[in-house]
């Protein structure tokens, strides 16, 4: 993982980036809705989202970043229902393993804490889709940013999209009309995206997402493509990599009883395995 930038020190522009973004997302889906929605249905609904969000980002600051992703990778699908949230079901296959998702959204654990709180204090009462909306309003808020009036009553969705996913959600890949164009279809203006792009001065980025740019692209600031080159390597070392798979494992005990060959092939196997699954995590 490298840092999309320090996630602990946020300049004004970040929090100006951070305030237009989620006032973008609220004008995309304002009809009908108001900020007092739960004050009589649910009047500490807002308090416990914002301690949940609170403790959350004291205990790991990037899970702000996660939270505020979460919001924009589901208002992107079917627009700002929690469709995010559902996992497959017989009759769908759900966002969450979608390319732009897979093994790269967060926060899920954090919104299922916050729902089953608010499901103690009102019953089937607030959406998580509004649950998302002002986990990421207080995320900002708890990185230092600005904070703002998040207009309620967002209806979850009973069913996701897997394909939308992975086409309406823009690719790391995209050049500036791709941008442009994946934000007018949800009616987002160029200014909107420029603003909303402002959200990567918080959180992580995985070493795939961008070793290609670091690697090839010469239109990069030179010391930034270093300092991201010093935590993404260009490719494995396969000399290193062979040398690892192939050292003979040590033999545990009890292993003999199935044999020196069996146990010893068993082991290996089970080792490489491991390491390659560590690799994986590591240089995905
Ligand atoms: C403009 C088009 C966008 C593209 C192409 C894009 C792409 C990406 C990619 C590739 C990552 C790294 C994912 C990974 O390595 O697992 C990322 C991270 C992130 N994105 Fe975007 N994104 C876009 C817009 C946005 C918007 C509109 C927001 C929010 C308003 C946002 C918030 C974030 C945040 C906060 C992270 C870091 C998440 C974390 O650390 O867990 N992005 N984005």
């Amino acid at each position: 993982m490298a840092s999309l930038s320090g996630i602990s020190s946020r300049t004004p522009l970040a929090l100006f980036f951070f305030f237009c973004c989620c006032c973008c997302f609220a004008a995309t889906a304002s009809a009908q809705l108001s900020s007092s929605f739960y004050n009589a249905s649910c009047p500490n609904a807002l308090p416990i989202i914002q301690s949940a969000v609170k403790a959350a980002v004291a205990k790991e600051r990037r899970m702000g970043a996660s939270l505020l992703r979460l919001h924009f990778h589901d208002c992107f699908v079917q627009g700002c229902d929690g469709s995010v949230l559902l996992d497959d079901t017989s009759s769908f296959t759900g966002e969450k393993t979608a390319g732009p998702n897979n093994n790269s959204l967060r926060g899920f654990d954090v919104v299922d804490a916050i729902k089953s709180k608010l499901e103690s204090a009102c019953n089937q009462v607030v959406s998580c889709a509004d649950i998302l909306a002002v986990a990421a309003r207080d995320s900002v808020v708890a990185l230092g940013g600005p904070s703002w009036t998040v207009q309620l009553g967002r209806r979850d969705s009973t069913t996701a999209s897997f394909s939308s996913a992975n086409s309406d959600i823009p690719r790391p890949d995209f050049n500036l009309t791709d941008l442009i164009s994946a934000f007018s279809n949800k009616g987002l203006a160029t200014t909107d995206m420029v603003a909303l792009s402002g959200a990567h001065t918080v959180g992580q980025a995985r070493c795939t997402t961008f070793r290609a740019r670091i690697y090839n692209d010469t239109d990069i600031d030179s010391s930034l493509a270093a300092s991201l080159r010093s935590s993404c390597p260009r490719r494995l070392d396969p000399h290193r990599i062979r040398h690892l798979l192939l050292q003979e494992p040590v033999e545990q005990q009890g292993a003999p009883a199935l044999g020196p060959a069996v146990a010893r092939r068993r082991l290996h196997r089970l080792a490489s395995e491991l390491l390659r699954r560590e690799l994986g995590q590591v240089l995905r």
